[in-house]
C-alpha cells in the first residue's frame, strides 16, 4: 500500500499548522466521502476499481485476440490529456524499456499533439505493420484526435477495405452523444463507453486505460485489485490516512510557506508517464480561480544534471514530491577492475540500485538543507499492483486537496479557451466573428 512520510517538512512547518491543516484536510475528506461538494455529479471513479464488471475486462481481451488472430502487431492508441495519459503511464511503467517481452502487438501513442512530423512519421512506422486502432475520446469533438483518427483511418480502409476497418477499429467514447459515437455506430465499429460520472483525467480504470492495457499485454485485473486494496486502506476517517496528511501537507506548503510549484520526483525512467499523468490530475483539477499548486516533474538523477542548480539554489518556491520505490525487480551489481582507473572500486560488489537510493537520500538532505519540503510517496515495486496504489492514491489526494484548497477538482473551464481561438483561427464556420477579432491582434 502506498504510504506517505512527511517528515523531510519537519522542519518548515509548526505541529499546530499542521494539525490545523489535518483537519481541514478531514473536513475535506467528508465533503468527497458524502459526495456533497462542487462537482459531485463527476464521482464515479471513486468506486471504479470494484465495479468494473469482469466482462467488461473480457470484452477487452476479445478485442486483443481477435486482433491477434488478423497477426496485428501494431496499435495506434489515439486520445488526448485524461484519454491517453493513464493508459501511456501504465504500459510505459510496465513495458521493458529495450526489448519486447511480451507476445502483445507494440502500443504507439497519436492523437496527443498537432506536430505534422509526428503524424508522418507515425504514418512511416503504420505503412510498414499489420496495424489496428483504438480511438479515445470522451466527448467525441476534440480536434487532436480527430485529426490523428481521420488519417490513421483513411490508410486502414484503403489498405483493409471498409469492412477490415470495422474489424480493425474500436472507439472508445460517450455511451450516446459526440461525432466519435455517431461514426463508431455509422461503420460498426466496436464501441466501449467512457462513464458519464467519471473526468477524463479519472478515467484510467475505465476502458479508457483497460482497453489499451489489456491490448499491451499487461494484467489489468491486477491494477484493480491494488486499486481497491488501497481504495480500502483510504477509507479510514483519520488524521494517518495517507491522502488526508498529503493532501494537508502541500496544502500547508502553499498556504503558510507560500511554496507555490511542487515537483513530483522519481528515480526510475519507468515512472516519468506517472509524472505526466499526476501533473494533469494535479494540474487541471486545482489550478484555477487564480490558486493552485503548479505541478512540474522531474526524473532521476537524469534531471539532477538539468535542474538540479535550480531547486537546490533557486528561487525558493517549491518542494518536492518523491516517489519512491523501495525495491528493484531487478538487480545489476557493480564489478571490480584491477585498474580502478574511474576509482569505482569502493562500489565493487554494490546493486545499482543500493547508489540510486542514496542519490536519493543525499537530494533530500541537500534540497532540505536548500530550503525544499520533502515529502515521500512509498510503494514497494514497479508492479501492476502498485501501479494501481498509485494511481487510486493521487485521485484520492487530490479531491481532498482540491476541496481544501476551495475549488471544484472535477471541472476544467480552463481548457475551452485555447480551443475557441484555435477553431476561430483556423476558420470553423460558428467562430466568424471571433476570427476577425483574432486576426486583428495578428
Ligand atoms: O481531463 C480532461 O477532461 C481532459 O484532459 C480530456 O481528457 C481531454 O481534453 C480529452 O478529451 P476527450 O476525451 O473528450 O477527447
Amino acid at each position: 500500500m502506498v504510504s506517505v512520510n512527511i517528515d523531510g517538512c519537519g522542519s518548515f512547518v509548526s505541529a499546530a499548522d499542521y494539525n490545523s491543516y489535518v483537519q481541514k484536510a478531514l473536513a475535506a475528506y467528508d465533503t468527497l466521502q458524502a459526495g456533497n461538494g462542487e462537482g459531485n455529479d463527476f464521482l464515479g471513479w471513486k468506486s471504479l476499481p470494484v465495479d468494473i464488471p469482469e466482462s467488461l475486462i473480457r470484452d477487452c481481451e476479445a478485442v486483443r485476440d481477435s486482433w491477434a488472430g488478423l497477426n496485428v502487431d501494431l496499435v495506434v492508441v489515439i486520445g488526448i490529456g485524461g484519454s491517453y495519459l493513464g493508459a501511456r503511464c501504465a504500459v510505459e511503467a510496465l513495458s521493458h524499456q529495450f526489448l519486447r517481452t511480451q507476445s502483445a502487438p507494440r502500443i504507439v501513442f497519436a492523437g496527443n499533439n498537432l506536430s505534422e512530423e509526428y503524424l508522418a512519421e507515425l504514418m512511416d512506422l503504420v505503412s510498414q505493420s499489420n496495424v489496428a486502432c483504438v480511438v479515445i475520446s470522451k466527448s467525441g469533438t476534440t480536434t487532436e484526435p480527430a485529426v490523428a483518427f481521420r488519417i490513421v483511418k483513411e490508410y486502414i480502409e484503403k489498405t483493409y477495405g471498409k469492412s477490415g476497418a470495422a474489424s480493425r477499429i474500436v472507439a472508445v467514447t460517450d455511451a450516446v452523444k459526440g461525432a466519435l459515437k455517431t461514426l463508431a455506430t455509422r461503420e460498426g465499429y466496436r464501441s466501449f463507453v467512457v462513464p458519464d460520472n467519471v473526468g477524463g483525467r479519472f478515467s484510467v480504470m475505465t476502458p479508457v486505460g483497460i482497453l489499451p492495457i489489456v491490448l499491451a499485454g499487461f494484467d489489468v485485473r491486477a491494477i484493480l485489485k491494488g486499486a481497491a486494496a488501497q481504495r480500502e486502506a483510504l477509507m479510514e476517517r483519520s488524521a494517518d490516512n495517507p491522502a488526508v496528511r498529503y493532501a494537508a501537507m502541500r496544502n500547508l506548503l502553499y498556504g503558510v510557506l507560500g511554496k507555490k510549484v511542487e515537483i513530483l520526483v522519481t528515480f526510475n525512467p519507468k515512472l516519468q508517464y506517472l509524472g505526466e499523468w499526476w501533473k494533469q490530475l494535479f494540474g487541471e483539477s486545482e489550478g484555477k480561480d487564480g490558486k493552485g499548486i503548479f505541478p512540474a516533474s522531474v526524473v532521476c538523477t537524469t534531471d539532477r544534471h538539468s535542474m538540479g542548480q535550480f531547486i537546490q539554489e533557486g528561487d525558493r518556491v517549491m518542494f518536492e514530491t518523491t516517489v519512491v520505490v523501495e525495491n528493484s525487480n531487478r538487480e545489476v551489481v557493480i564489478g571490480s577492475d584491477p585498474d580502478n582507473l574511474d576509482q569505482l572500486n569502493y562500489l565493487s560488489g554494490e546493486r545499482v540500485e543500493h547508489c540510486n537510493s542514496m542519490a536519493r537520500i543525499g537530494t533530500k538532505l541537500a534540497h532540505i538543507d536548500g530550503g525544499v519540503p520533502q515529502i515521500e510517496v512509498c510503494i514497494d515495486r514497479i508492479s501492476p499492483e502498485s501501479l494501481g496504489e498509485l494511481f487510486y492514491f493521487f485521485e484520492f489526494a487530490c479531491g481532498i486537496s482540491a476541496y481544501v484548497l476551495g475549488v471544484n477538482p472535477f471541472n476544467q473551464p480552463g481548457v475551452e479557451a485555447y480551443k475557441k481561438n484555435m477553431f476561430a483561427l483556423l476558420h470553423k464556420p460558428g467562430y466568424e466573428a471571433m476570427t476577425e477579432e483574432l486576426e486583428k491582434r495578428l
